[in-house]
C-alpha cells in the first residue's frame, strides 16, 4: 500500500515495474513506421520511457537541452546569448529573457486569430449538398478529396510537430508558437470533422482516404519519409549529417507539406466559395489558410535563423538537394490538381494550377534562400495573392482580426 507520506524515493522503488527497453513510440500513435525501424534494430530509448521507474539524473547533453533535466540550483542565470534554436543548452524552462522576438509575435498574433469550427454556419452548403442538381459531380469530387486529403494531412502535421520537431528546437519562444500551432492542428481536424459530419459524408471514405486514394497517399507517404529519423528517440542533433536532416525535415514540412502541398486545395475550395457554393466550407478553408499562412512563415523564420547561427550547414550540396525536393514536390502536388480535377471545373483546370504551383515554389525559395526554380513563372490567381501575399500579411491580419474577437464572419468581397 503506497501512503502518501512515504518518501519520494522510496515510493519509487516499490511502484516500479521493471524498466521497459521498448521504444516511447508505438504503432498506433501516427509513425508506425518508427516502431518497426526500432525493434529491427533492437535500439532502447535514450530517455527511460517508464515515468515511474527510479531514473538517473539527465544533464544537459552535449547534444543539448530537451527541458527536462534535472535542476541545478543557484547555476548561473539564462543570458540572451546562451539562447540557440537548436542544440541549446540552457534550461528551456524559462521564456524570457526574449531573444526570438518575432517567435513571440507570432504565438501573440496567433492567439488573437482564436476561431473555432462549429462557430461557422454550415446550413447553406448541407442544402445544396443534398439538393441532387446543386453541385456538379466534378464539384463534388473536388470537395470529398479535399476532405479526404485534408483530414489526415493535419493529423500528420500535429503528430510531427509534438513527437519530432518540438524536441529538437531548443528555444521556449519557438516552443511556444509550436504549441499553439499544434492545437491550431488539432482546430483544422476537427473543422474537417466538423464539415464532414455537416454534409453527411461517408467518414469510413474520407478518413481512409490517405491509404486508398493513390493521389492523396503519396503526399502523406512523401512526408513521412523526413519525420521518421526525428522521431526516433535515439536521434539528436549536435553533429552536421543530424543538423542537416533536422533542416530537411523542417523544409519538408514548413516549406513544402504545409506551404506547397496545401495550395491546390486551397484554391480550390475558395474558388467555389468565391462562386457562392460551400460558402461554409469554404469559410473554413479561409481561417485555416490564415493559420496555415503564418504556420509556414514561422517555419521560414526558423530555417534561416538556424542557417543563421549554423551556415556550415547551408552547404551548396544541400541547397541542390532542397531545389530538388521542392522540384520533386512540385510534381507530387501538380499530380494531385489533375488527379482532383481530371475536367475543369469553375473556370478552374489542372494546367493553370500547375503554373500556380511554380509561381508559389519560387516563392518559397527565395524565402529560404534559394534559387527560383521555375523562371518566368506567373500566378493565374491573382485573387489568392490577396489573402497570401506575404507583403500584405499585416493588412490581412488588421482587417480581420476584430471580426474573429467578435465572433462574426468573413465577407467574399
Ligand atoms: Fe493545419
Ligand atoms: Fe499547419
Amino acid at each position: 500500500m503506497l501512503n502518501w507520506d512515504d518518501p519520494l524515493a522510496n515510493t519509487k522503488l516499490t511502484s516500479d515495474p521493471a524498466p521497459r527497453a521498448t521504444p516511447a513510440i508505438r504503432a498506433g500513435q501516427g509513425l508506425q513506421e518508427i516502431d518497426k525501424l526500432m525493434a529491427t534494430a533492437g535500439q532502447a530509448p535514450s530517455v527511460n520511457p517508464d515515468p515511474g521507474a527510479v531514473s538517473t539524473p539527465i544533464a544537459a547533453s552535449e547534444h543539448g537541452s530537451i527541458g527536462l533535466e534535472n535542476i541545478e540550483m543557484g547555476a548561473a542565470r539564462i543570458q540572451v546569448d546562451d539562447k540557440q534554436i537548436i542544440n541549446c543548452r540552457a534550461d528551456l524552462n524559462q521564456l524570457v529573457p526574449f531573444k526570438y522576438n518575432w517567435a513571440w509575435q507570432k504565438y501573440l498574433d496567433a492567439c488573437a486569430n482564436h476561431w473555432m469550427p462549429q462557430e461557422i454556419n454550415m446550413n447553406a452548403d448541407i442544402a445544396l449538398w443534398k439538393d441532387p442538381n446543386g453541385l456538379t459531380e466534378d464539384e463534388r469530387t473536388v470537395v470529398k478529396r479535399n476532405m479526404g486529403f485534408f483530414s489526415t494531412a493535419d493529423s500528420l502535421v500535429a503528430n510531427n510537430l509534438v513527437l519530432a520537431v518540438y524536441r529538437h528546437i531548443t528555444n521556449p519562444e519557438c516552443r511556444q508558437y509550436l504549441l499553439r500551432q499544434a492545437f491550431e492542428e488539432a482546430l483544422h481536424t476537427h473543422s474537417y470533422q466538423y464539415s464532414v459530419e455537416s454534409l453527411g459524408l461517408d467518414e469510413g471514405e474520407i478518413f481512409n482516404m490517405y491509404r486508398e486514394l493513390p493521389a492523396v497517399a503519396r503526399k502523406a507517404e512523401w512526408a513521412l519519409s523526413f519525420t521518421q529519423y526525428l522521431s526516433d528517440p535515439n536521434f539528436h542533433t549536435g553533429t552536421l549529417e543530424n543538423d542537416q536532416k533536422l533542416l530537411r525535415e523542417l523544409v519538408a514540412f514548413y516549406v513544402i507539406f504545409e506551404g506547397i502541398f496545401f495550395y491546390v486545395g486551397f484554391v480550390q475550395i475558395l474558388s467555389m466559395g468565391r462562386r457562392n457554393k460551400m460558402t461554409g466550407t469554404a469559410e473554413q478553408f479561409q481561417y485555416i489558410l490564415r493559420d496555415e499562412s503564418m504556420h509556414m512563415n514561422f517555419g521560414i523564420d526558423v530555417i534561416n535563423q538556424i542557417k543563421l547561427e549554423n551556415p556550415q550547414l547551408w552547404s551548396e550540396k544541400f541547397k541542390q538537394e532542397l531545389c530538388a525536393m521542392i522540384r520533386e514536390a512540385v510534381q507530387l502536388e501538380t499530380q494531385y490538381a489533375y488527379d482532383t480535377m481530371p475536367r475543369g471545373i469553375l473556370g478552374l483546370n489542372a494546367p493553370m494550377f500547375e503554373e500556380y504551383l511554380k509561381f508559389i515554389a519560387n516563392r518559397r525559395c527565395l524565402q529560404v534562400g534559394l534559387p527560383e526554380q521555375y523562371p518566368g513563372a506567373s500566378n493565374p490567381f491573382p485573387w489568392m495573392s490577396e489573402v497570401l501575399d506575404l507583403k500584405k500579411e499585416k493588412n490581412f491580419f488588421e482587417t480581420r482580426v476584430t471580426e474573429y474577437q467578435t465572433g462574426g464572419t468573413l465577407s467574399w468581397d
